[in-house]
């Protein structure tokens, strides 16, 4: 059975050439924003985004959030653009079309993915300054599309994927150990085979493929080891996919720790209890951002 589902979803994997049902305004414009950030033109930024209507109202709920950094109110994507900066406002676009990358008919409520992945992203950017990381936009970014294997799973074996889902929320486990039974690949081989056909930037690859075991990483460690401790302390928390894993973690003690420790020494007086703290009300205002964006009923 399990091997089977394997089979059939890496057949399945190699015939994938690009996602079908997305908005026709997304793939131009995730491609537009892949160029470099001096090179980005506010004109066609907005020309893109203001195509779409839902784009347009999901773009602004997040330029308007205080998570992203403005205080004040934007009416127009222009208005965005302006206020808060082309580096911000790559975020958020990207962002945004990664919301509408889940399948229109989802075996499952698609908001704690969602949750997740804008948690994930704002923590590790917030991290990442903590640390003196060299590029938290980077991180930012990483965080956005490490579980990009969860989104692709569901596009490519939408039941068993719902099923390991819930078996994953019921037993309060993680993810992957449901994926390897139900489906025998796990959501990190997904993306890694998706990110290197469709050719992902190297280090998102890296993120994606090994943020559950981050010694594995063959390039890129420290923002692989940056993304896994911050992805497992949502896991932990109030964005971990809409349950908490039933566990006790020791970060420091964790391998990502010492991976992420030889690239920020700061690490070691980092405040993990203070850090923590903060986060439950940054994550609580994440849940309140998604719910406002996607949540349709
Ligand atoms: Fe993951
Ligand atoms: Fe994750």
């Amino acid at each position: 059975m399990t091997s089977l589902n394997r089979e059939l979803i890496l057949k399945k994997l190699a015939k994938a050439d690009r996602l079908p049902s997305l908005p026709a305004v997304v793939g131009p414009l995730l491609q537009y924003l892949r160029q470099p950030i001096d090179s980005l033109q506010i004109n066609e930024v907005t020309r893109l985004i203001s195509q779409d209507e839902s784009l347009t109202a999901q773009c602004l709920h997040l330029a308007n959030s205080p998570l992203f950094g403005f205080r004040g109110t934007v009416e127009t994507v222009r208005g965005a653009v302006l206020n808060l900066g082309m580096r911000r406002m790559q975020e958020i676009a990207t962002s945004c079309c990664l919301i509408n990358l889940t399948p229109k008919d989802c075996p499952m409520d698609p908001t704690v993915l969602w949750e997740h992945a804008l948690g994930v992203a704002l923590a590790s950017r917030y991290f990442a300054r903590a640390v003196a990381f060299p590029d938290p936009d980077k991180a930012y970014l990483a965080g956005l599309l490490h579980d990009f294997g969860v989104v692709m799973s569901l596009w490519v074996a939408p039941k068993e994927f719902a099923q390991a889902f819930t078996q994953a929320t019921s037993g309060h486990i993680p993810l992957i150990e449901a994926e390897q039974e139900i489906l025998g690949i796990s959501h990190p081989e997904v993306g890694r085979l998706l990110g290197e056909k469709w050719h992902m930037p190297p280090d998102l690859v890296q993120v994606i493929a090994f943020h559950h075991d981050v010694e594995k990483a063959t390039a890129h460690r420290a923002l692989v080891a940056l993304i896994a401790l911050v992805d497992l302390l949502c896991r932990m928390s109030a964005v971990g996919y809409g349950y908490p894993e039933d566990r006790q973690v020791d970060f420091c003690q964790e391998p990502a720790f010492r991976v992420l420790l030889a690239e920020c020494p700061t690490l070691t007086m980092f405040d993990w209890e203070r850090f923590t703290f903060e986060m439950e009300a940054y994550l609580v205002e994440v849940q309140r951002l998604v719910n406002l964006v996607y949540r349709r009923s």
